[in-house]
């Protein structure tokens, strides 16, 4: 599927999040995943804050990400959804 495009046709600075729980907050894009979830009020589980334990794996638009070594990355939408992601083995 194409990106979407913002009326302007660029990349947007400023990024919507939907969260799981149907929340949305706007943060600048660059902005680290656990601080945008914490301003959002909610709480992304860590464990190791090195990139290497996946604990704090959520989707990005349906891609995985490591939210503690992750910015919240640029969007042609200007928006992004945020799952937690689900791991059997956990
Ligand atoms: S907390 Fe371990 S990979 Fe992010």
């Amino acid at each position: 599927m194409a990106p979407r495009s913002n009326p302007s046709g660029r990349v947007s600075r400023s990024v919507t999040i939907r969260w799981p729980d149907g929340r949305t907050t706007t943060v600048k894009a660059g902005s680290p995943w656990l601080q945008a979830a914490q301003q959002a009020g909610l709480t992304i589980p860590t464990g190791c804050l090195g990139g290497s334990c996946g604990a704090c794996e959520i989707e990005v638009n349906g891609r995985v990400v490591r939210a503690c070594i992750a910015a919240v990355p640029p969007s042609r939408s200007g928006e992004l959804t945020v799952e937690l992601a689900s791991d059997p083995y956990w």
